[in-house]
């Protein structure tokens, strides 16, 4: 295809600094409590097997996609879809209001990251962590009763405004004097920290009862298909696929780059991160099950609890334990802000391309709605609200966008057109493997996964009985519902200037 007719981009200041903005988007709060306790409810060093080859089937070769297609279209999630065919301008939309929609919840757990750090500088927590996390904290209500909002807590409140603040300025500042200088000052103290909580995890009393448990495999359970579901679906949420990040990364790159290269880099970076914290958070939960003297079983909890509920009863009994609380908070809070500027980063600049909007401008809008919006987080039925839109917008959303790119550009496109770009300028060129991966396997298991998940969904309705029929219609049918409907909205609104997307490629869609 010809030169673009490009408006001035941004660009990134050198490749190191976007490969660090890409791994700073990819490492985030699903390396830290997603990771491990996926791993440990999926058959402990089994998963291990299933998530390396999602990384290889899918992982990689839809990140090498995405980063192609930015690359070559040189635009946002929907000026590269409204590039390639004005029609397909509302998958871009999907994708980047979908990480404006997980952004909104995404800031709220970096935010408790916040209080957490500060409340370890005298282990705030107290003797009884869960209850204080939830009643003192979250001021959680009590959803036995029926759903109600319930007040505001200011001890989350707080935090959330900071956390928007920090977003706002770093997103603000642009791709280079913003993403990518933060990027620059936080990955490196992030691999330091990694590193220490590693040593701190494996060197404890009783850790490798813990490390045998997340290392031993239990064979029996590769025969699940959940356990190969709950690996692609980790892999798909832990590179930032379908969130129109990597599109909008790429593009910001020069003509000459080496995408393959970055893109290798980028996934093995992300998952030898979640691979070695790991072993730090399984030595930890060993150690912890030895001091109390019960099963390891005992002490894992899933999901959100084992960062806010787990973590912190288990840095109370460890030597050092304000240090240890400092450093691990301290490490959740920058891989969260790391992918929180690139969730807020995709959509500004959708808004940027598609108006024309200076960036404060877009950034106000989206850094002030968003914060509004998170503000729902705060309240006693915070928790809730947070589950149950995190689960389907990762279980319906990012799985059908997925799909959706394999196909599109895969077929429509033609995976070739992609191939071909990314190979004139890349070192290590891809082979047939990646075709088979982008128009095979990557849509086939992501229909399976989705024909599943509406199966499991009728079969089994998400959290029942706490949750009633009508609050997950609304927070999670109504929510994927309304970013399918905006989409089109936004697709259908005329561009400032319709001569932006025109290319070479779709000149036939503008008369
Ligand atoms: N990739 C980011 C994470 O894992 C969104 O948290």
């Amino acid at each position: 295809m010809a030169d673009l007719n490009q408006k001035a981009r941004d660009q990134w200041g050198s490749k190191v600094g976007f490969i660090l903005a890409a791994i700073g988007s990819a490492i985030g709060l699903g390396n830290i409590w997603r990771f491990s306790y996926m791993a440990y409810a999926n058959g402990g060093g089994a998963f291990l097997i299933p998530y390396f080859f999602a990384l290889l089937t899918a992982g990689i070769p839809l990140l090498i996609l995405e980063f192609g297609f930015g690359h070559k279209m040189r635009g946002s999630a929907p000026l590269s879809f409204a590039r390639f065919d004005k029609k397909w301008e509302w998958l871009g939309w999907f994708s980047s209001i979908i990480s404006f929609a997980i952004v909104v919840y995404y800031v709220v757990i970096v935010a408790w990251g916040v209080s957490y750090f500060a409340y370890s500088f005298n282990l705030g927590w107290g003797e009884n962590p869960e209850t204080f996390f939830y009643n003192s904290y979250l001021g959680i209500t009590d959803i036995s009763e029926g759903f109600v909002f319930g007040g505001f807590s200011l001890n989350v409140l707080i935090p959330i405004i900071i956390v928007w603040v920090l977003n706002y300025v770093i997103v603000m500042s642009g791709v280079k004097s913003g993403i990518e200088k933060a990027s620059k000052i936080f990955m490196p103290i992030l691999a330091i920290i990694c590193v220490i909580i590693v040593i701190r995890g494996i060197t404890l009393e009783g850790s490798i009862e813990g490390i045998k448990h997340y290392l031993t495999p239990n064979f029996a359970a590769l025969k699940d298909y959940k356990v190969w579901m709950a690996a692609y679906g980790q892999i798909f949420f832990t590179l930032s696929l379908g969130m129109a990040i990597m599109i909008t990364y790429s593009s910001y790159l020069p003509k000459k780059t080496d995408i393959v290269n970055s893109a290798f880099i980028t996934s093995f970076a992300n998952c030898g991160f979640s691979f070695l914290l790991g072993l730090g958070v399984f030595g930890i939960l060993g150690y912890m099950a030895g001091q109390l003297g019960v099963p390891i079983d005992e002490v894992a909890k899933s999901g959100i609890g084992l960062a806010f509920i787990v973590f912190p009863k288990a840095i109370s009994l460890m030597p050092m334990a304000e240090f240890v609380g400092i450093v691990f908070f301290l490490c959740l809070i920058l891989a969260g802000l790391s992918s929180s500027i690139s969730l807020v980063e995709a959509f500004t600049s959708s808004l940027i391309d598609k108006f024309e909007m200076p960036r404060r401008k877009a950034v106000t809008i989206v850094s002030g709605l968003g914060l509004l919006i998170s503000m729902i987080f705060a309240t006693g039925s915070g928790l809730y609200i947070l589950d149950i839109v995190d689960n389907f917008l990762n279980n319906f959303g990012l799985v059908a966008v997925g799909m959706l790119e394999a196909i599109v550009l895969g077929y429509m496109m033609k995976a070739q057109v992609i191939k071909d770009h990314v190979n004139s300028i890349s070192d290590f060129r891809v082979g047939k493997w990646w075709d088979v991966s982008i128009k095979f396997i990557t849509p086939l298991i992501l229909l399976y996964m989705f024909v599943q998940k509406i199966r499991d969904e009728i079969i089994a309705p998400y959290g029942a009985p706490d949750y009633s029929r009508g609050l997950v219609a609304v927070l999670g049918y109504a929510v994927i519902i309304a970013i399918i409907v905006l989409s089109f909205v936004f697709s259908n609104v005329k561009w400032r200037d319709e001569a932006t997307y025109v290319s070479q490629g779709n000149a036939r869609e503008v008369k």
